[in-house]
């Protein structure tokens, strides 16, 4: 599995512990920055992995902004992403099984790093379940093309 990894300054601090965490945990990863706290706008940083995981160059895509919104309203807008803002791994798992979320975005300012990794850990290995979920997500896809 191929990730991409993104954040502005809000998720700056974050973004590199998850970066180490990835690293530590043999994932195979790419992070696009940002690499210093210096103020950006995340609807830049947010539509480059949304990209990257739409066009499949990435399989997942793990974006932090100060609360998770705006980086997830962002992804969200971009066709074929599934995009959720993850603060429990409940959310995490069941947005994996009955949403198939390819992208999953933090707050930055709201989140331990240590909910993160628990977070990330269920997130990366829960697999979609398919079935009446399937029909669902093609309804999202229908959606697209209006
Ligand atoms: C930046 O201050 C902040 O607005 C941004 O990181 C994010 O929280 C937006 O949703």
């Amino acid at each position: 599995m191929k990730i991409i990894l993104g954040a502005d300054h809000g998720g700056y601090e974050l973004k590199n512990n998850i970066a180490l965490w990835l690293k530590e945990n043999n994932y195979q990863f790419e992070d696009i920055g940002v690499f210093t706290p210096d103020s950006v706008d995340y609807p830049d940083i947010a539509y480059k992995v949304a990209k990257s995981v739409s066009n499949s160059e990435f399989d997942r895509g793990i974006l932090v902004c100060g609360s998770g919104v705006g980086v997830s309203i962002v992804a969200n807008k971009v066709k074929g992403i599934r995009a959720v803002n993850c603060h429990d791994t409940v959310t995490a798992r069941l947005s994996r099984q009955h949403n198939n979320t390819n992208i999953i975005t933090f707050g930055g300012r709201f989140i331990a790093k240590e909910m993160a990794y628990e977070i990330l850990k269920v997130w990366l290995n829960t697999e979609f379940e398919g079935g009446r979920h399937t029909n669902r997500i093609n309804k999202i896809k229908q959606i697209e093309e209006k």
